[in-house]
């Protein structure tokens, strides 16, 4: 394609779009006020699991198809940049501890079946011959086709990617602010100087809902959903699967030898402080799915912002004004979503017809909710 596009946000998704639209011949540049694949990007555990995050309809379909995408995506960006992304498939363990803990994960597995996938329930002499350090489970479900991902390395190789393809990235900005008419974009003012471009992509993940300059009837809400997260020192091989208990807790394996363990979901505005609190129910519950984790070295902590939508669905495509795009709003899923997010985008971006149906992640909806609401 032709044509110069700004992208505001240089987090996985941002980078993401920017190698397609580079890679498809468009001039990129993009604009970040902190450091590339430095927010969600690098808080988040990496998971791509559809299935175990218990995913359905529209926003399930857009997510197997971002799954179906990651090993040619992790291995494109290996070839382009050197760098291993470490996309492990050894799948997903679902434990289950009760009858409604089981009716929910056989439910998952057979629908992952229905799909073609290799998914099967595993008794409780199965779940521990794979996974010794787990607590007895009534049951467990094993989802073949789940993957994780070590997104501070696909941060990494991704602005490799993008820069190999001379994308300009203007990072540490200390403000932008989209330059519109109630029409169309005109480009984007910052603290260093005012950047034309017809096509402006708001990809800011969580600040995406206060980015300045954007005219009433663009605007579209986001709400920092904010996730603690640590990491425990591990000996090879402890845990092999990523583990999914259910109320969101999870216990990923790294190729680097730490294990994730995650999260919390909290709307406390743009606090990204790590709490004794925090630190204490993450803890809590991955002792009571793994107690033979308690004499692992605690390496990390850390917290990150989710970017909330009032549907918990992305915003993807054009904005409301000429010329402007969204690309944000994917909550838990924003590392599965990216390799799909960057295409879908780039062929609305490019007027090409869409290949997934994208009327459900219209920005458009928000719209025309708040009238609905008004
Ligand atoms: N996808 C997991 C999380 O956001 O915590």
């Amino acid at each position: 394609m032709e044509g110069d596009v700004v992208i505001i946000g240089a987090g996985l998704i941002g980078l993401a779009l920017a190698r397609e639209l580079a890679q498809r011949g468009a001039s990129v540049r993009m604009l970040e006020t902190g450091e590339p694949g430095h927010a969600a990007s690098w808080a988040a555990a990496g998971m791509l699991a559809p299935s175990s995050e218990g995913l359905d309809g529209a926003f399930y379909e857009l997510c197997l198809a971002s799954l179906e995408r990651y090993p040619a995506f992790a291995a494109a960006l290996h070839e382009e940049t050197g760098l291993d992304v470490h996309l492990r498939r050894e799948g997903f363990i679902s434990p289950a501890y009760d009858d409604a803990g089981l009716a929910f994960v056989e439910r998952r597995a057979a629908e992952a079946r229905e799909r073609g996938f290799h998914a099967r329930m595993l008794t409780t002499a199965q779940t521990l011959q794979l996974e010794p350090a787990l607590a007895p489970v009534r049951a467990a479900a094993l989802f073949e086709h789940e993957a994780s991902v070590d997104n501070r390395r696909l941060g990494r190789a991704l602005r490799a990617a993008v820069e190999r393809l001379g994308v300009r990235i203007d990072e540490g900005l200390p403000w932008v602010r989209l330059a519109a008419t109630h029409r169309r974009v005109n480009g984007v003012e910052t603290a260093s100087g005012f950047v034309p471009a017809s096509i402006v992509v708001n990809a800011a993940g969580a600040w995406a809902g206060s980015l300045e300059g954007v005219p009433e009837l663009a605007r579209v809400p986001v709400e920092p959903v904010k996730g603690q997260m640590l990491a425990l020192g591990m000996p090879a091989n402890l845990v092999r699967h990523t583990i999914y208990a259910r109320h969101g807790t999870y216990l990923v394996p790294r190729d680097d030898g730490r294990l994730i363990v995650g999260a919390t979901g909290e709307r406390v505005g743009f606090d990204t402080r790590v709490t004794a609190a925090g630190v204490q129910r993450l803890l809590e519950r991955a002792l009571r799915v793994a107690p033979g984790l308690k004499d692992l070295a605690l390496v990390e902590t850390w917290a990150g912002l989710r970017p909330g939508t009032p549907d918990s669905l992305p915003y993807l495509g054009p904005g409301a004004i000429e010329g402007y795009f969204l690309a944000t709003g994917h909550l838990r899923n924003g590392v599965l979503l990216t390799p799909i997010t960057a295409e879908v985008v780039a062929d609305a971006i490019e007027g090409r017809a869409p290949r997934i149906p994208l009327a459900p992640f219209s920005p458009e909806r928000a719209r025309a909710a708040s009238n609905v609401a008004s």
